[in-house]
C-alpha cells in the first residue's frame, strides 16, 4: 500500500465488513455471567458501570483509554527500556517519536492526559478568563474551573444533532468565536481549545478547513490554540476519508497540517499511543519554558514525568505506528459497522459514525424515563444487566449540579460503548448489536435511577444509585421467557 492511498478490501459477496489485518496472538479469557449474577453486581455497583469489576463484565466498552491492544513491536520495546531517573535513552527515542509524529521540537512528559490539563489550566489560566472551546472534556473542564477560569462551548448547530450527516460535527463555530472575543475582549480568553475526535459528542472530529479558520481569529487577536489531540490519529483519519483536499495525502501530513495550525498540543497517551502517560509539546519554547518547571513539581523528572520507562518506550513506537492508516482506522472501522447495523435495526444511535466508541442516544431510547431520572445511567446499567457489555454514562450524571442544588441537565444523554483498537472480533460486536436490539424491543421495561450517594466533584466516577422502581428484576424475567438457559 503507498503511503498516501487508502486501504480497502472488497468482498466477493458485496458485503462491507471490516477485515481485521491484524491477528491475535496474546489472549485473555472471559467470564460471560449469568444474568442473575450481573443483577447481584449492578445493585453492589450502586447502578453506576464505573463500580463493576472485570470480573463480571464480558465486554468491557468502558473506555478506550489505556486499554488499546498493543504492538508486538511496542511489547518488546518495552524489554529494552533504559532505566534511569535522569537522561534516559528511552526518552530520547520518544523525543524523536514526537518530532516525527507532531513535528514539534519540545516536549514535556506527564503521567496522562489530565496531568497535562493541569499543567496548562496552571500557567494559563487566571481568575475570570474563559476558555472556548469546541466540546469540553469532563477533566477539562474541571481542570480550568479549579483554576477560576470558565468554559464556552461553541460548537456549531450541528454538533448536537443525533441523526446527522455532517462530516465535521466536531468544528467551531467561527461567527460565535468572533463574538465571544467581543463580548469578553481578548485579554480575557485564556486560550482557543480544540479537541480532536470530539469525545463527549460522540468521537465526531473537525476539518483543517476549520482549523484554518479558527487560526485566523486567533492570529488577529494574539490568541493561542490549545490541541487536545488526546484522539487525534482517528480525526486525521476522518481528515483523509471525509477532505477531499486530504484524499492523497499521508497521515503524516495531515498531523503536521493539524499541528502547524496550534500553538501546543496535549495528548493522553492512554487512548494515542495504545499505553499509558501523556504528554505537551509545542514548537514555541517561550510557552515550552513556562511549563517546564511545573513538570518536576507534579509529575516526575524531564525524562519520565511521572511514567515508567517501559511505557516511555511503548509510546515512541505506538506514537510512530499512529501514521500507519490500517492502525488507526479500525476501532473507526469496526464503530462505522456496529452504527450501520444499530441504524438498520432502529436502534438510535449517534450519526455519522465517529471514533472512539458507538454513541447511543440514551434520550430516544428511553423517551419515557425523565432526565432527571439519568436515562443514559439507566440505559448503561440496563445493558449491562442483559449483555455483560459495559459502556460508560455519557449524560447528566456526568453532569454536575447548580448553586441550588438541581441537576444541569446535559445537553444529550448518551450511551458510550468505546471501541478500543484490535480489541474485540467482528462476532463479539454482533452479540453486543444483537442483545443492544432485544433491548430497545424491550425499553418500556427499564426505568430511571436516583442517587444515594454523591460525591461533589466528578460524581459519575464513585456515586452510587438505585432504581426509581423494581425494573431490574422485571428485566431479567423478560431475558429469562425470551433467552431460556442462554448466558
Ligand atoms: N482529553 C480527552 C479528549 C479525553 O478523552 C481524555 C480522557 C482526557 C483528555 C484525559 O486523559 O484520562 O489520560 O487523564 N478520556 C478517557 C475516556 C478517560 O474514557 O474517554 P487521561
Amino acid at each position: 500500500m503507498a503511503n498516501n492511498q487508502s486501504y480497502k478490501v472488497k468482498f466477493f459477496s458485496g458485503e462491507e465488513i471490516p477485515l481485521e489485518l491484524h491477528k491475535v496472538r496474546i489472549v485473555q479469557k472471559l467470564n460471560l455471567i449469568p444474568i442473575e449474577d450481573r443483577l447481584k453486581a449492578i445493585i453492589e455497583g450502586g447502578f453506576n458501570t464505573f463500580l463493576l469489576t472485570t470480573k463480571t463484565v464480558f465486554l468491557d466498552m468502558l473506555t478506550d483509554s489505556g486499554t488499546n491492544a498493543m504492538s508486538d513491536n511496542q511489547v518488546s520495546s518495552m524489554l529494552r527500556a533504559d532505566d534511569a531517573y535522569a537522561g534516559s535513552q528511552s526518552y530520547m527515542r520518544l523525543e524523536e517519536a514526537i518530532q516525527e509524529v507532531f513535528n514539534c521540537k519540545y516536549f514535556l512528559p506527564v503521567h496522562q492526559g489530565r496531568a497535562a490539563e493541569n499543567i496548562i489550566s496552571k500557567v494559563f489560566i487566571k481568575p475570570g478568563d474563559v476558555v472556548p472551546m469546541n466540546y469540553h472534556f469532563t477533566t477539562t473542564k474541571a481542570h480550568i474551573e479549579i483554576n477560576g477560569g470558565s468554559i464556552l462551548e461553541i460548537y456549531t448547530d450541528e454538533a448536537l444533532k443525533v441523526k446527522s450527516s455532517h462530516p465535521f460535527k466536531g468544528n467551531l463555530d467561527i461567527a460565535k468565536l468572533k463574538e465571544v472575543i467581543k463580548k469578553y475582549g481578548a485579554g480575557k480568553v485564556a486560550y482557543i481549545r480544540l479537541e480532536a475526535s470530539t469525545n463527549l459528542i460522540g468521537g465526531q472530529p473537525f476539518s483543517i478547513a476549520n482549523m484554518r479558520e479558527v487560526r485566523k481569529v486567533a492570529k488577529k487577536h494574539g490568541l493561542m490554540i490549545v490541541l487536545d489531540a488526546s484522539l487525534i490519529g482517528e480525526n486525521a483519519y476522518f481528515i483523509k476519508q471525509r477532505e477531499p483536499e486530504f484524499k492523497n495525502k499521508s497521515i503524516k501530513q495531515i498531523l503536521h497540517e493539524m499541528i502547524g495550525l496550534v500553538d501546543l498540543t496535549y495528548f493522553s497517551s492512554r487512548k494515542v499511543s495504545s499505553t499509558r502517560g501523556g504528554g505537551i509539546c509545542t514548537n514555541n519554547l517561550e510557552i515550552h519554558n513556562k511549563m517546564k518547571d511545573l513538570v518536576p513539581l507534579f509529575e516526575g523528572f524531564y525524562t519520565y514525568g511521572g511514567m515508567s520507562i517501559r511505557e516511555v518506550e511503548a509510546m515512541a513506537i505506538g506514537l510512530v505506528e499512529t501514521l500507519d492508516e490500517t492502525i488507526i482506522s479500525q476501532s473507526p472501522l469496526f464503530i462505522r459497522f456496529m452504527v450501520s447495523e444499530l441504524e438498520r435495526l432502529g436502534v438510535p444511535v449517534v450519526t455519522p459514525a465517529g471514533g472512539l466508541g458507538v454513541h447511543i442516544d440514551a434520550g430516544q431510547f428511553l423517551a419515557h424515563v425523565p432526565q432527571t431520572e439519568y436515562p443514559a445511567g439507566a440505559l448503561a446499567s440496563a445493558f449491562f444487566l442483559i449483555s455483560g457489555v459495559r459502556g460508560m454514562e455519557r449524560g447528566t450524571i456526568s453532569s454536575v449540579r447548580d448553586a441550588n442544588g438541581n441537576d444541569v441537565l446535559a445537553d444529550i444523554e448518551l450511551l458510550r460503548l468505546a471501541m478500543p483498537r484490535r480489541v474485540f472480533t467482528l462476532s463479539q460486536v454482533k452479540y453486543a448489536i444483537d442483545r443492544l436490539h432485544w433491548l430497545y424491543k424491550n425499553r418500556k421495561l427499564v426505568g430511571g435511577l436516583k442517587f444515594y450517594e454523591e460525591p461533589p466533584v466528578l460524581r459519575f466516577f464513585g456515586g452510587k444509585l438505585k432504581p426509581t422502581s423494581p425494573w431490574p428484576e422485571k428485566l431479567v424475567a423478560k431475558f429469562r421467557a425470551d433467552f431460556r438457559d442462554s448466558l
